[in-house]
């Protein structure tokens, strides 16, 4: 039988719009037909670029006009919601950017919604991507590390010390809650939460420190600088484990790091995403652990989240990824914030 194509569309033709784009472009059995930005000309210099047939401005007109199987949301987190939502309406699968949503209740009406009409869906949570990642989740549910006892993860860029924030593209939206972002906390804490509990396991309750940090000046333009770009949290998780995880935009020498260190009581391990090197897992197990020895630990390829999502779509089977779990993630941002607008209190998850 002849595998149906996924005819797939993008809505927010920025800068990780592009990552889309070439995916999708890579992946067998599903073809990009359309994409669209409400900025003007934006789509359409974006589907010149990478061979998309049709560009539109209003994502309403594209979904009306174009026969399509599922879109990609790439806008700013504060669209993620209208755009998923009116996909939904459409009947379409929706492969989601993180965070799912500028707050939990919005998330919620997104899975719900996804749920009602029995559509597929993902968040791109893509340090899940890494081969490493997957080893490592796969280390911990097979016991190999026995009682997870304590954790510490770390998601560390500099961009604002190492060069012009200013002119950044997607900078100024990402310093300003009134345009929808939740800081450092929302951009890569959201990362690293998600991270910590796949290869770890849920969150059972977490307390919080956010801080803003002064810039030279409190606003430019309509763009008031007042999200967090410093997060340090505590977490209990589920199984007993404690840990901190902690993020900042201020971190001189570090472009884009990402770590995980996991101690159990019979091993250990260390996952490195520090990008652009290469991403590496070392582990603590056996006879090294006595000694204090680790080793790398080769992982075989795994596919990333476009590859799942599309997959996922012709075997009509949920992804890795899914709504529900983007609402798990941004229950731990939503409790991020109350506990540090009380002043890094512990709160309980639901
Ligand atoms: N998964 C990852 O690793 C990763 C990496 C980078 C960014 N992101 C996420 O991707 C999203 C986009 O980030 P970016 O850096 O590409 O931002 P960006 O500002 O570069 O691009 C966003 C684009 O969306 C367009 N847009 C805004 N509202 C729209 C709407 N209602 N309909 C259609 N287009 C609209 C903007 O004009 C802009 O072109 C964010 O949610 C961000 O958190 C994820």
């Amino acid at each position: 039988m002849k595998t149906k194509q996924i005819r797939l569309a993008i809505i927010g033709t920025g800068a990780v719009a592009g990552w889309h784009a070439l995916r999708y472009g890579q992946i067998k059995h599903c073809k990009l037909v359309a994409c669209c930005d409400t900025l003007p000309g934006r789509a359409a210099a974006f589907a010149k670029n990478y061979g998309i047939p049709a560009a539109y401005e209003d994502a309403e007109k594209m979904l009306a006009q174009e026969q399509l199987d599922a879109v990609s949301v790439a806008t700013p987190d504060r669209a993620h919601a209208p755009a998923a939502l009116l996909a939904i309406r459409h009947g379409l699968h929706v492969l989601c950017e993180k965070p799912l949503a500028s707050n939990l209740s919005s998330a919620r009406r997104m899975e719900a919604a996804a749920r009602k009409k029995k559509l597929l869906t993902a968040v791109n949570f893509s340090y899940r991507n890494s081969p490493a990642t997957q080893k490592a989740a796969q280390l911990v549910a097979h016991g190999k590390l026995g009682r997870i006892l304590h954790v510490e993860g770390s998601y560390l860029q500099s961009w604002l010390i190492s060069g012009d924030w200013r002119k950044r593209p997607g900078g100024l939206w990402r310093l300003s809650t009134r345009h929808g972002s939740n800081g450092v906390l929302g951009d890569l804490g959201v990362h690293l939460y998600d991270l910590a509990s796949f290869v770890v396991g849920d969150f059972a309750a977490l307390a919080c420190e956010l801080k803003t940090f002064g810039k030279g000046v409190p606003r430019i333009g309509e763009y008031v600088l007042d999200a967090n770009d410093s997060m340090v949290t505590s977490v209990r998780f589920r199984n007993g484990a404690i840990g901190t995880l902690h993020s900042s935009r201020w971190a001189t020498g570090h472009a884009n790091s990402v770590a995980l260190r996991v101690y159990g009581d019979q091993g250990a391990l260390d996952l490195n995403l520090d990008r652009p090197a290469p991403e590496t897992l070392r582990v603590c197990l056996g006879s090294s652990v006595a000694k204090n020895a680790w080793q790398p630990l080769p992982c075989p390829a795994t596919p990333d989240m476009f590859e799942r999502f599309v997959v996922s779509l012709v075997r009509r089977r949920q992804a890795q990824t899914s709504f529900a779990i983007g609402v798990k993630v941004q229950s731990y941002l939503e409790s991020s914030s109350i506990s540090a607008k009380k002043g890094g209190v512990f709160v309980r998850l639901p």
